[in-house]
């Protein structure tokens, strides 16, 4: 078990860190007066209402309502935990995250163990390779170098059905573990063996580098997938099974979300014009042991929407690279599917379409780095693969197979987000079929942005919401705090902030809100934070100091009344008179009665 985070690195995290830099690289933003803005990542949208605050370090979406700190939004996006989302904006910045206190000091659910587990067997396959004639003769027979081996850490599963438990599984929790991480299956009778077992072990690894699944690859014996024909029982068992097996999906793993080899490609390229997706995963590895650490795989399914957002996350082009057979194409419509309504402006898919017999692995081996380029450089737009497999059995000299071409087409160019790209599809479509795609898309008929209508709080809510959007404001008054005579629900929690702010010049709202993170109070303060993203500094100083004051006016008179009744019965002390004297000194013509 990792401790517990202390807030003052999250401070320090929350002060070093952008929230504009962390969301830029993940959703394009555009500049708008002192916010930034883009299409809401969280909802389907198609004018922006996600606004992000830099004075601030905060996003709010005013049509979905999210809204958080820069650490929230990693959560929301990348989908982590809030210690995975800590250490990811740590790492971003150079900083490393120091952990206090024990087990009992993490209440919040964490995946350390799974991880720590997966990585221990991925160590484990890695120390069993060398020590196996027959995998280090396939690798060879591959053409796998020894770095490539290493940067991709693979390893070898041994035969037996348990050297992997024996290994790791050491005690029930550990075995409990193993099971949860897809690494050990459970027999008819219940007895529990290594899943992989005899195999080429690729480990799968998260966005962060983390071992989050693996792949296993038989050696192939007796030519792929033809039946056995020794009868040794030992020799069948070698080619039982799939070729690659893959890990289940577990909590860690969603085969519709990572892709091999992606953290190597991150590693490898500081920015990226391009990443391939392949097949396999030896295709993978040949095209980074080629010189091209460009390529990703898929792992054994179909790409899906989700891959396609990442792929463009990585890179602004993404070529998919498909078998020419017809499973290829059909892989490949479906890849087209997934990207269309990611196909956001500036973002551009290419598809690759190899020779028959042919896959990356082998094309490159053939026809190296330069030639393997070339494809690259040659593959067909999506624009011209998508008209040309739409039209590929009609007739578009007659009118009755452009209508039916136009009738496939447009809910297809529907799904494009709106934008130059979409535009050009429906134009290329006219242009093919002479007839209007009727796509709703008018850029500049876009709705006026909704801005919150200003809504009506109590004081304090208000005094609350305005500090938190500018801690400095706290410099403006100095304790005993006149105000916390009033009476009423948040005061105490308006002080404290004050303090807090005091206490930490230069703190900023993201950083103030975080301190409340363990806090009731957290939910409603973030709402507060949320309602003031967009505001104008110099208005927001006016309100607080005139909310202060009005409290002060309110707590006064209060107290006023109060002693006043006293002194209607006579109760009065001497000291109390004294007050009152003073409070009566003290009243402003403009006290404000509510
Ligand atoms: P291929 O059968 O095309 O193999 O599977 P390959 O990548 O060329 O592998 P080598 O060169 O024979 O070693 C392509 C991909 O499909 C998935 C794997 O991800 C594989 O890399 N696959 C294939 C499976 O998940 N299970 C299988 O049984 C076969
Ligand atoms: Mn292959």
């Amino acid at each position: 078990m990792r401790g517990r985070i202390p807030d003052s690195f999250i401070d320090e995290l929350l002060a070093r860190v952008d929230i504009v830099d962390v969301i830029e690289r993940r959703v394009p933003l555009k500049k708008a007066g002192r916010e930034w803005t883009a299409c809401c990542p969280f909802h389907n949208e198609r004018t922006p209402s996600f606004y992000v605050s830099p004075a601030k370090q905060f996003f709010h979406c005013f049509g979905c309502g999210a809204h958080g700190t820069a650490v929230k939004f990693l959560m929301d996006y990348e989908r982590l935990e809030f210690p995975d989302a800590v250490e990811e904006l740590a790492q971003s910045v150079g900083l490393t995250v120091p952990r206090e206190g024990g087990r009992e000091a993490a209440p919040r659910e964490d995946k350390s163990d799974l991880y720590a587990l997966l990585d221990g067997a991925a160590r484990w396959y890695e120390n069993e390779l060398p020590r196996s004639a027959e995998a280090q003769a396939y690798c060879k027979k591959r053409g796998l170098d020894a770095d490539t081996i290493v940067r991709f850490r693979l390893g070898w599963a041994p035969a037996g059905y348990d050297g992997l438990i024996k290994a790791l599984g050491g005690s029930d929790k550990r075995m409990q573990l193993l099971t949860e991480a897809g690494m050990v299956a459970t027999g008819e009778r219940g007895h529990r063996y290594d899943r992989f077992r005899e195999r080429l072990m690729f480990p799968i690894l998260d966005r962060r580098g983390r071992v989050i699944a693996f792949g296993g690859r038989i050696l192939e014996k007796s030519g792929e997938g033809s039946p056995v024909l020794d009868p040794s029982a030992q020799d069948a068992r070698k080619n039982e099974g799939p070729k690659y097996l893959n890990s289940p999906e577990t909590p860690l793993f969603h085969k519709g979300r990572e892709l091999f080899a992606l953290w190597q490609v991150k590693q490898a390229n500081t920015s990226l014009a391009r990443i391939v997706v392949v097949e396999g995963y030896m295709d993978v590895i040949a095209l980074h042991q080629a010189g091209l650490p460009i390529a990703v795989a898929t792992l054994g399914t179909a790409t899906t929407p989700e891959h396609t957002e990442v792929l463009f996350r990585a890179a602004p082009d993404v070529v998919f690279c498909f078998d020419g057979d017809r499973a290829g194409r059909a892989a490949a419509w479906k890849a087209l599917e997934a990207a269309l309504p990611r196909l956001r402006d500036g973002r551009q898919a290419y598809f690759l379409f190899l020779p028959e017999g042919e896959d990356p692995d082998t094309l490159v081996r053939k026809e190296g780095k330069e030639g393997f380029e070339k494809r690259l450089r040659e593959a067909t737009p999506l624009s011209d693969y998508f008209f040309g497999e739409l039209a590929h059995d009609v007739d578009t000299a007659s009118l009755d197979g452009r209508a039916r071409l136009a009738e496939r087409a447009r809910p297809l160019v529907a799904r494009l987000p709106d934008g130059a790209f979409r535009d050009l599809m429906a134009q290329e479509l006219e242009k093919r079929t002479g007839a209007r795609a009727n796509v709703p898309a008018e850029p500049s008929a876009r709705r006026a942005v909704q801005r919150p209508v200003a809504v009506q709080r109590s004081l304090v809510r208000s005094a609350i919401a305005l500090l938190l959007a500018q801690p400095g404001l706290a410099d403006l008054v100095a304790p005993p705090y006149r105000f916390l005579r009033l009476d009423k629900p948040g005061v105490g929690l308006l002080a404290e902030l004050l303090d807090l702010c005091r206490a930490r010049p230069g703190i900023n709202p993201a950083m103030l809100v975080e301190h409340f993170a363990e806090r009731p109070e957290y939910p409603s303060l973030q709402k507060l934070m949320a309602a003031m993203v967009v505001g104008e500094p110099e208005t927001q100083r006016a309100e607080f100091l005139d909310a202060l004051a009005r409290m002060e006016d309110q707590a006064i008179a209060l107290r006023r009344e109060a002693l006043a009744a006293k002194h209607r019965e006579g109760t009065l002390s001497s000291a109390e008179k004294a007050e009152l004297r003073e409070l009566l000194a003290a009243r402003r013509p403009s006290a404000a009665q509510g």
